[in-house]
Protein backbone atom coordinates (compact mmCIF):
# COMPACT_ATOMS: atom_id res chain seq x y z
CA UNK A 1 0.00 0.00 0.00
CA UNK A 2 2.35 2.29 0.91
CA UNK A 3 6.23 2.18 0.51
CA UNK A 4 8.49 5.14 1.77
CA UNK A 5 12.33 4.05 0.01
CA UNK A 6 15.39 5.98 1.06
CA UNK A 7 13.41 9.05 1.88
CA UNK A 8 15.50 12.52 2.50
CA UNK A 9 14.01 15.82 3.39
CA UNK A 10 15.94 18.87 4.44
CA UNK A 11 15.48 22.57 4.62
CA UNK A 12 16.67 25.79 4.39
CA UNK A 13 17.16 27.88 7.42
CA UNK A 14 19.01 30.55 8.82
CA UNK A 15 21.40 29.77 5.88
CA UNK A 16 21.73 26.17 7.21
CA UNK A 17 20.39 22.77 5.96
CA UNK A 18 18.51 21.03 8.37
CA UNK A 19 18.17 17.28 7.47
CA UNK A 20 14.50 16.42 8.91
CA UNK A 21 14.36 13.04 7.33
CA UNK A 22 17.19 10.91 6.77
CA UNK A 23 17.44 7.96 4.79
CA UNK A 24 14.04 6.59 5.87
CA UNK A 25 12.63 3.42 4.97
CA UNK A 26 9.09 2.20 5.55
CA UNK A 27 6.52 -0.12 4.26
CA UNK A 28 3.21 -0.41 5.32
CA UNK A 29 -0.12 -2.39 4.58
CA UNK A 30 -3.52 -1.40 4.58
CA UNK A 31 -6.05 -2.26 7.76
CA UNK A 32 -3.50 -1.02 9.95
CA UNK A 33 -3.27 1.71 12.45
CA UNK A 34 -0.10 3.21 13.04
CA UNK A 35 0.91 5.44 16.29
CA UNK A 36 3.81 8.49 15.21
CA UNK A 37 5.73 9.63 18.38
CA UNK A 38 8.18 12.15 18.69
CA UNK A 39 9.17 15.33 20.32
CA UNK A 40 7.99 18.30 18.75
CA UNK A 41 10.50 19.45 16.11
CA UNK A 42 11.34 16.02 15.57
CA UNK A 43 9.63 15.87 11.89
CA UNK A 44 6.21 13.79 12.31
CA UNK A 45 4.16 17.14 9.99
CA UNK A 46 6.81 17.11 7.67
CA UNK A 47 7.06 12.68 7.64
CA UNK A 48 2.86 13.05 6.83
CA UNK A 49 3.02 15.77 4.50
CA UNK A 50 5.74 13.78 2.37
CA UNK A 51 2.99 10.92 2.35
CA UNK A 52 0.26 13.12 1.48
CA UNK A 53 2.27 14.28 -1.47
CA UNK A 54 1.42 17.36 -0.26
CA UNK A 55 5.77 17.80 -0.06
CA UNK A 56 8.34 16.22 -2.43
CA UNK A 57 10.97 14.76 -0.61
CA UNK A 58 14.66 15.89 -1.35
CA UNK A 59 15.33 12.67 -2.28
CA UNK A 60 13.99 9.06 -2.32
CA UNK A 61 10.93 6.84 -3.50
CA UNK A 62 7.18 7.22 -2.35
CA UNK A 63 5.25 4.08 -3.69
CA UNK A 64 1.26 4.05 -3.00
CA UNK A 65 -0.62 1.01 -4.33
CA UNK A 66 2.75 0.68 -6.09
CA UNK A 67 2.72 3.72 -8.08
CA UNK A 68 6.03 5.59 -7.99
CA UNK A 69 4.69 9.21 -6.60
CA UNK A 70 8.23 11.13 -7.44
CA UNK A 71 7.12 11.08 -11.23
CA UNK A 72 3.87 12.30 -10.92
CA UNK A 73 3.26 15.80 -12.28
CA UNK A 74 1.15 18.36 -9.38
CA UNK A 75 -2.36 16.98 -11.08
CA UNK A 76 -1.71 13.49 -11.33
CA UNK A 77 -0.92 14.06 -7.38
CA UNK A 78 -3.93 16.17 -6.22
CA UNK A 79 -6.11 13.03 -8.23
CA UNK A 80 -4.47 10.66 -6.19
CA UNK A 81 -4.90 12.54 -2.66
CA UNK A 82 -8.34 13.48 -3.90
CA UNK A 83 -9.29 9.73 -4.21
CA UNK A 84 -7.44 8.18 -1.74
CA UNK A 85 -5.69 9.96 1.23
CA UNK A 86 -7.69 12.08 4.04
CA UNK A 87 -5.80 14.44 6.50
CA UNK A 88 -6.96 15.43 9.92
CA UNK A 89 -5.49 18.26 11.92
CA UNK A 90 -5.01 19.61 15.48
CA UNK A 91 -7.53 22.36 14.34
CA UNK A 92 -9.85 20.74 12.18
CA UNK A 93 -9.76 23.28 9.59
CA UNK A 94 -14.07 23.51 9.31
CA UNK A 95 -15.51 25.62 6.89
CA UNK A 96 -17.05 28.23 9.34
CA UNK A 97 -19.79 29.49 6.60
CA UNK A 98 -21.06 26.05 6.07
CA UNK A 99 -23.29 23.73 8.53
CA UNK A 100 -21.54 20.63 10.00
CA UNK A 101 -23.80 18.38 7.26
CA UNK A 102 -22.04 20.46 4.55
CA UNK A 103 -18.54 20.42 5.83
CA UNK A 104 -18.98 16.31 5.78
CA UNK A 105 -20.18 16.41 2.33
CA UNK A 106 -18.07 18.53 0.90
CA UNK A 107 -15.25 16.16 0.09
CA UNK A 108 -17.55 14.04 -1.88
CA UNK A 109 -19.14 17.25 -3.37
CA UNK A 110 -15.48 17.69 -4.47
CA UNK A 111 -15.09 14.36 -6.19
CA UNK A 112 -17.74 15.11 -8.46
CA UNK A 113 -20.94 13.27 -6.22
CA UNK A 114 -24.49 14.71 -6.52
CA UNK A 115 -25.43 17.24 -4.40
CA UNK A 116 -28.07 14.89 -2.27
CA UNK A 117 -25.91 11.92 -2.40
CA UNK A 118 -23.04 13.55 -0.24
CA UNK A 119 -25.98 15.03 2.09
CA UNK A 120 -27.55 11.37 2.19
CA UNK A 121 -23.90 10.06 2.83
CA UNK A 122 -22.99 12.76 5.60
CA UNK A 123 -26.19 12.56 7.41
CA UNK A 124 -26.04 8.92 7.84
CA UNK A 125 -22.46 9.59 8.84
CA UNK A 126 -23.68 11.93 11.77
CA UNK A 127 -26.42 9.51 12.85
CA UNK A 128 -23.97 7.01 13.32
CA UNK A 129 -21.83 8.94 15.62
CA UNK A 130 -25.14 10.56 17.42
CA UNK A 131 -24.47 13.88 16.19
CA UNK A 132 -27.60 14.31 13.87
CA UNK A 133 -28.80 16.85 15.83
CA UNK A 134 -25.73 18.89 14.95
CA UNK A 135 -26.46 18.89 11.49
CA UNK A 136 -27.43 22.01 10.96
CA UNK A 137 -25.02 23.88 13.24
CA UNK A 138 -22.12 26.15 12.04
CA UNK A 139 -18.98 24.88 13.55
CA UNK A 140 -18.72 27.81 16.00
CA UNK A 141 -21.60 26.77 17.73
CA UNK A 142 -20.25 23.16 18.96
CA UNK A 143 -17.71 22.42 21.43
CA UNK A 144 -14.20 21.80 20.94
CA UNK A 145 -14.46 17.90 20.56
CA UNK A 146 -17.47 17.61 18.53
CA UNK A 147 -15.89 20.27 15.78
CA UNK A 148 -12.79 17.23 15.70
CA UNK A 149 -15.18 14.73 15.69
CA UNK A 150 -17.20 16.57 12.79
CA UNK A 151 -13.56 16.44 11.04
CA UNK A 152 -13.22 13.08 11.47
CA UNK A 153 -16.23 12.41 9.67
CA UNK A 154 -15.46 15.11 6.81
CA UNK A 155 -12.08 12.89 6.71
CA UNK A 156 -13.41 9.61 6.03
CA UNK A 157 -16.60 10.11 4.28
CA UNK A 158 -14.64 9.71 1.00
CA UNK A 159 -14.02 6.20 2.10
CA UNK A 160 -9.68 6.67 1.82
CA UNK A 161 -7.40 4.27 1.35
CA UNK A 162 -4.83 6.40 3.92
CA UNK A 163 -5.93 8.51 6.19
CA UNK A 164 -3.21 10.97 7.91
CA UNK A 165 -3.81 12.50 11.26
CA UNK A 166 -1.27 15.23 12.46
CA UNK A 167 -2.00 15.47 16.42
CA UNK A 168 -5.35 15.21 15.74
CA UNK A 169 -6.11 15.34 19.39
CA UNK A 170 -3.35 17.72 20.52
CA UNK A 171 -6.02 20.91 21.42
CA UNK A 172 -8.35 18.96 23.46
CA UNK A 173 -9.09 17.89 26.99
CA UNK A 174 -8.05 14.19 28.44
CA UNK A 175 -11.71 12.60 27.68
CA UNK A 176 -12.48 14.47 24.26
CA UNK A 177 -9.42 13.40 22.68
CA UNK A 178 -9.92 9.76 23.89
CA UNK A 179 -13.47 10.43 22.32
CA UNK A 180 -12.06 11.81 18.87
CA UNK A 181 -9.07 8.93 18.59
CA UNK A 182 -11.58 6.12 19.41
CA UNK A 183 -13.86 7.72 16.33
CA UNK A 184 -10.13 7.86 14.08
CA UNK A 185 -9.74 4.35 15.29
CA UNK A 186 -13.13 2.30 14.73
CA UNK A 187 -13.76 4.57 11.41
CA UNK A 188 -10.30 2.99 10.73
CA UNK A 189 -10.82 -0.28 11.34
CA UNK A 190 -14.39 -0.25 9.49
CA UNK A 191 -12.63 0.89 6.42
CA UNK A 192 -9.36 -0.59 6.78
CA UNK A 193 -7.82 1.69 5.93
CA UNK A 194 -3.92 2.76 6.06
CA UNK A 195 -3.77 5.37 8.57
CA UNK A 196 -1.36 7.23 10.34
CA UNK A 197 -1.69 9.32 13.35
CA UNK A 198 1.02 11.02 14.82
CA UNK A 199 0.28 11.77 18.63
CA UNK A 200 2.55 13.07 21.61
CA UNK A 201 0.17 11.42 23.91
CA UNK A 202 1.56 7.94 25.07
CA UNK A 203 -1.95 6.86 26.83
CA UNK A 204 -2.67 5.88 23.60
CA UNK A 205 0.15 3.97 22.59
CA UNK A 206 -1.71 0.58 23.14
CA UNK A 207 -4.40 1.67 21.17
CA UNK A 208 -2.10 1.24 17.47
CA UNK A 209 -1.28 -1.65 15.68
CA UNK A 210 2.43 -0.41 15.02
CA UNK A 211 4.26 2.36 16.22
CA UNK A 212 7.14 4.58 15.73
CA UNK A 213 9.15 7.02 16.80
CA UNK A 214 11.02 9.65 14.89
CA UNK A 215 14.54 9.62 16.10
CA UNK A 216 17.19 12.52 14.16
CA UNK A 217 15.49 11.72 10.85
CA UNK A 218 14.63 7.87 11.42
CA UNK A 219 12.32 5.60 12.50
CA UNK A 220 12.39 3.28 15.29
CA UNK A 221 9.65 1.12 16.03
CA UNK A 222 8.31 1.26 19.67
CA UNK A 223 7.14 -2.31 21.83
N1 LIG B 1 8.53 24.84 5.76
C1 LIG B 1 9.58 24.74 6.56
N2 LIG B 1 10.69 25.50 6.35
C2 LIG B 1 11.76 25.38 7.13
N3 LIG B 1 11.86 24.53 8.17
C3 LIG B 1 10.81 23.75 8.44
C4 LIG B 1 9.61 23.81 7.66
N4 LIG B 1 8.73 22.91 8.15
C5 LIG B 1 9.34 22.33 9.21
N5 LIG B 1 10.58 22.82 9.37
C6 LIG B 1 11.54 22.38 10.40
O1 LIG B 1 11.63 20.96 10.34
C7 LIG B 1 11.71 20.39 11.63
C8 LIG B 1 10.58 19.39 11.82
O2 LIG B 1 9.36 20.08 11.86
P1 LIG B 1 7.97 19.32 11.94
O3 LIG B 1 7.87 18.33 10.85
O4 LIG B 1 6.91 20.37 11.99
O5 LIG B 1 8.08 18.57 13.35
P2 LIG B 1 6.93 18.01 14.32
O6 LIG B 1 5.67 17.90 13.53
O7 LIG B 1 7.45 16.69 14.81
O8 LIG B 1 6.83 18.99 15.44
C9 LIG B 1 11.68 21.56 12.61
O9 LIG B 1 13.01 21.87 12.93
C10 LIG B 1 11.06 22.68 11.81
O10 LIG B 1 11.51 23.92 12.25
MG1 LIG C 1 3.79 18.72 13.84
Amino acid sequence: MLNLIKISHNYFQGGNTVDVIKDLDLSLKRNCIVGLFGPSGSGKSTLLNLIGLIEKPSNGNIFIDNCDTIKFKDEMKTKLRREKISFIFQNNQLLEDFTCLENIALPLLLNGATFSDSKQKALNLLSKFNLENKKNYKPALLSGGEQQRISVLRALIKQPKIILADEPTGSLDKINAKIVMENIINLSRQLETLTIVATHNLNFLSLFDISYELQNGKLLELK
